[in-house]
Parts: C-alpha cells; structure tokens; sequence
C-alpha cells in the first residue's frame, strides 16, 4: 500500500480503499459535513458512517459538496439494532440511502449481532436480517455485504444458513484491544477486517510504548495506530473533526513498523474497549 487509495480486494472481487475516514462521534450537521468534505479534499476515498451515529444527512452533504464523482468514492453505512428482520432491514437501508443522497451503498453493515442476552430466538433474528441483506445484495442496491463486532461464534451462526458470505467485520482494532482471536478467524475465512477507532478514541495516543516507537521513526502515535493497523491487514478508519489531524492521518505510507515494533505493540496490556462488548453488554441498552 502507497496511499489510502490503493485497495483491499473483498471476497466478491470489490476494492475497497485501504484507509477509510471515521464518523463515529462526528456530530450531525456543519461538522460532519465539513469533516467529510474536508477528509475527500485531502486524498481519502472511502467514508464510514451508521444510521446510529444519526449523522448520515450531513455526511451526504459533504460528499456532494467535495465534488467527488460517485465511482471513485467508497460508502459505507451500517444497520442498527432497532431494525432487525427481514423487511425492517429492507426499509432500514431505504432510508440509510435517502438519508445519504445515495443510489446504492459500496457496503451495508449490521452494526452489532442479536445475542443470547438479548432473546433466545438471537440465531434466528440474524438469519432473518442477513436475508434481507442478501436481498439488497442481490438486487444492486449494495456491492457489498458484511458485519461489525461480531465474534468468531456469531458469524460462525451467520455461516450456518448464509448463501452470501459476510465479505467484511469492522470491529474495534487498535494497540491495547486489538482482538486478534477475532481477526485470524476472519482473515482465515476471507473475510476483511476493518477497525474502528485505530486510536482507541484517542485513549493510545498518550501510551508510553506507542511514543516510543513514534519518535524511532519521527512520526506521531496516530500513524503508528493507523500503521499498526494495516501492517495486520486490518483496514483502518481514524475518525477526527479537525482539519490538520484529517490530512496528517494519511501520512503514513512513508515508514514501516519492525517486527519487533509490531510485536510490542501487540504485547501491550489491554487498554480497554469502548464498553460495548457484544455478548455481555449488547448495544441496545446503549442507543
Ligand atoms: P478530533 O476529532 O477532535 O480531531 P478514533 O479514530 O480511534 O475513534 O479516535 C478519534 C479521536 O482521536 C478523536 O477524539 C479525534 O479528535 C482524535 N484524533 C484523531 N486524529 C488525531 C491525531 N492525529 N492526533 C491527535 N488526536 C487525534
């Protein structure tokens, strides 16, 4: 990889642009279209938002007003929680494109699994809403279909009665909570895993061994995150509302991480996750 355009390659033959721009927390209106509008401006290709982070009209408008031709960008939007099943799916995506000002979606997520927690019938909640996900699939309205935050034992549920394998998981990747049991299942089954909040929501970028690595290489803990990220075949998507931190989150295809840096990195202590954990603390008690 050379720049954020160059691409991952999906299990469906879909290129995806190897860094993507985050939302996440990106508050709706003047910001999030600026931010989106600014990040296109400065060399991204491929946005993320969800109906959840309820930001998906203003990041419409920042695509339209970067100009950028629709072919050459990357959309991704998710599917929340309250919209599970078959039809509510179909309709849920109906109105991610809407709100979007978008024909069809680069890439539709279910945001989080249905889980035992939530209801016994949680196999069956997923089927239902995966169908619909084949639907949109097949009828164009998607090219491509995936996860987020789904355990090996969640998709190994999905595998069980999918036609159209799940081609993406976007989980929380970052040094410190980098779930790698989660990330060889995937990358065992080809399945591309994408990592939200590469900087642990900013919480890294303070940690003593990523400085340490950053000042070897004359660079800042945000590229060594970003890095440390691809350098696992784990496509990363730095969110940031700033303008300077937006364009300096993509240098950083001009240094390489050792092994013995990767190996630290991924030997640091857990520095947490988000506190959404899918089995213990489903989503839902959190919208
Ligand atoms: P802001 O949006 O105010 O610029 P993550 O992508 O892991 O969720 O992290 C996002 C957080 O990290 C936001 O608080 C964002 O702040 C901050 N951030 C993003 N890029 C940088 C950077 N290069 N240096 C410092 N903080 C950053």
């Amino acid at each position: 990889m050379t720049n954020a355009k160059d691409m991952f390659t999906l299990a469906n033959g879909v290129k995806i642009p190897c860094l993507g721009f985050g939302t996440w927390q990106t508050p709706d209106g003047e910001v999030a279209k600026n931010s989106v509008k600014c990040a296109i401006e400065s060399g991204y290709r491929h946005i993320d938002t969800a109906a959840a982070y309820d930001n998906e009209g203003s990041v419409g408008e920042g695509i339209i007003a970067s100009g950028i031709k629709r072919d050459e960008l990357f959309v991704t939007t998710k599917h929340w929680v309250s919209e599970r099943g078959y039809e509510k799916t179909i309709a849920a995506c109906e109105a991610s494109l809407k709100a979007l000002k978008l024909d069809y979606l680069d890439l539709y997520l279910i945001h989080w699994p249905c889980v035992e927690k939530v209801t016994p019938e949680w196999k069956e909640i997923n089927a239902s809403t995966w169908k619909g996900f084949e639907k949109l699939y097949r009828d164009g309205k998607i090219k491509a279909i995936g996860v987020s935050n789904f355990l090996p034992h969640h998709l190994e549920v999905l595998n069980d009665f999918a036609e159209i394998k799940p081609m993406v998981n976007q989980i929380e990747f970052h040094p410190g909570y980098n779930q790698m049991e989660t990330v060889k299942y995937c990358q065992d089954n080809g399945i591309l895993v994408e990592g939200w909040s590469p900087l642990g929501c900013g919480a890294v970028l303070g940690d003593p061994t990523v400085n340490e690595i950053a000042a070897a290489h004359g660079k800042t803990a945000a590229h060594v995150c970003i890095r440390y990220a691809l350098q696992h075949n784990v496509l990363p998507l730095p969110k940031s509302v700033t303008p300077s931190r937006i364009a300096d989150n993509l240098n950083v295809f001009d240094f390489a991480l050792t092994d013995a840096e990767m190996a630290k990195l991924d030997a640091m202590e857990n520095i947490g996750c988000s506190g959404f954990f899918p089995d213990d603390a489903p989503a839902e008690n959190y919208k």
